[in-house]
């Protein structure tokens, strides 16, 4: 005979990592709704210019993808990668490049995309870096702005949500590389679901 379950067990973890939850804070169907509009305002923006838009790795390769899908016409990628220093949710403050690009960006009409602009203290060494370089001109593209933590005197020509001061996942957005694959973007949780 089969036994009573009890709640414990019952109980549905809301994410796959013990100790962790995730609460839901912007669906699959907005982000592409928005990043839909994005895309038309970006080809208007620069009618007919050819458009180079470069990936910061690893967090905004999802909204890259969906990205470029949404800009009609001449669209190449490339990609960097860089890292802050310390760990964690938190950022130092000092950033290191950690993949360059693969071709010069000069002369070229150059789109940054971003996962999010937190402190902006990455975004801000980022241009400063590509600015160097010579392009004809260099627009940044974020999905997520967390405008109450800004440090840096930075900001995105397109932004997808302006969020609150929270660790977000999900959507490329990752904590300890976890949780990239997330379809939506939700507020992490380390404490878990209370009982
Ligand atoms: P910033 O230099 O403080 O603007 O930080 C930007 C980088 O920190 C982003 O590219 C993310 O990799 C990471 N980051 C900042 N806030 C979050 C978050 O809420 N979730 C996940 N990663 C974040
Ligand atoms: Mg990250």
């Amino acid at each position: 005979m089969a036994k009573k379950r009890t709640g414990a067990e019952r109980a549905k973890p809301e994410s796959p990592y013990q100790g962790e939850s995730v609460r839901p804070l912007i669906s699959s169907s907005e982000i592409q709704q928005k990043i839909r509009a994005m895309g038309q305002q970006i080809r208007a923006d620069f009618p007919g210019e050819a458009l180079l838009l470069v990936g910061v790795l690893k967090g905004a390769v999802l909204f890259l993808a969906d990205l470029a899908r949404q800009i009609p016409g001449e669209v190449t990628f490339d990609f960097i990668a860089v890292s802050s220093y310390g760990k964690d949710t938190k950022s130092s403050g000092q950033v290191k490049l950690n993949k360059d690009l693969d071709s010069s960006i000069e002369g070229k009409v150059v789109l940054v995309v971003e996962d999010i602009l937190d402190t902006g203290l990455t975004l801000q060494y980022l241009l400063r870096v590509l600015q160097q370089r010579k392009p004809k001109s260099l627009k940044v593209a974020v999905l997520l702005d967390k405008k109450e933590r800004r440090i840096a005197d930075v900001r995105a020509d397109y932004v997808g949500f302006v969020i609150p001061d929270e660790f977000v996942v999900g959507y490329g957005l990752d904590y300890g590389e976890r949780y990239r694959n997330l379809p939506d973007v939700g507020v992490l949780s380390l404490a878990g679901p209370a009982h």
